[in-house]
């Protein structure tokens, strides 16, 4: 627990220190260009913001919209058959920031909504610590559709699904994409790289940095790694932050 606990400090440390920042720009009239899609820091720059042109763009929730539509009652790969509910994903269009994991588990799948079971709401804790909110940020999946017993994703089942994470990718075109897990990385990298060997450093993908951590459900098994996790994303608030 005690170098879990320090680097959550140190989090919360930089977005202590981050809120200052906006705080103190905003007083002296600086231009809060970070701010400039109206989303990140928003919800803890606590109207320091004055004067900044924060004017969130209404463009992508429609192609957002597009995408579900032509996804349908999808029966592209055998998983559609199986399922109860499509797992489309949910959060801001706007979104800096997309969090993309594997596929819907049971809870997920009995929903509607992704990361609601045990992982999901180790991941909701992760982005309240990141000083976000789930509806500030994008959750979504490599797979819409539960595998039977939770089994890896399938070459052909992703391949079906991979060209609507895509479209959704790029109709929320976040500065940051966070990737959960093995199989997440691995379909957007195109590599086979462990994920300890991805993790800890940027990655591109179409132009977007890419950061791969942990999967929270291993995070579970394994509370050790929460200090790498707690890494990743601090290295994604300053990115965030800094308006690179
Ligand atoms: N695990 C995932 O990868 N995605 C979910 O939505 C839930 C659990
Ligand atoms: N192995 C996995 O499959 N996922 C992780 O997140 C870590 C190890």
């Amino acid at each position: 627990m005690g170098s879990e606990g320090k680097a959550r400090e140190e989090l919360l440390e930089l977005v202590r220190s981050l809120t200052e920042r906006i705080r103190v720009d905003g007083e002296l009239g600086k231009p809060l260009s970070y701010l400039s899609r109206g989303k990140v820091g928003a919800a803890t720059a606590g109207g320091a913001g004055q004067g900044a042109a924060i004017a969130p763009s209404v463009t992508d929730a429609p192609r957002l919209e597009a995408v579900r539509a032509e996804l349908g009652d999808c029966q592209r790969c055998s998983l559609g058959r199986l399922r109860h509910r499509l797992v489309f994903g949910e959060g801001s269009p706007q979104a800096d920031l997309v969090f993309v994991g594997e596929a819907p588990g049971a809870d997920e799948d009995a929903q509607g909504r992704p990361f609601v079971g045990r992982a999901g709401q180790l991941l909701t804790r992760i982005i309240a610590a990141m000083g976000l909110k789930r509806e500030e940020v994008y959750i979504c999946n490599i797979l819409k559709c539960r595998p039977p017993e939770n089994r890896n994703p399938q070459p052909d089942e992703i391949a079906a699904c991979e060209p609507f994470l895509i479209r959704q990718l790029q109709a929320i075109r976040p500065r940051v994409i966070c990737t959960l897990g093995t199989f997440a990385a691995h379909a957007l990298l195109k590599t086979e790289s462990p994920i300890s060997v991805l993790r800890g450093r940027f990655h591109t993908y179409q132009g977007i940095e890419l950061m791969p951590t942990y999967h929270p459900a291993y995070l579970l098994r394994n509370p050790a790694a929460k200090k790498q996790v707690w890494e990743d994303v601090q290295m994604i608030m300053k990115v965030l932050c800094e308006g690179r």
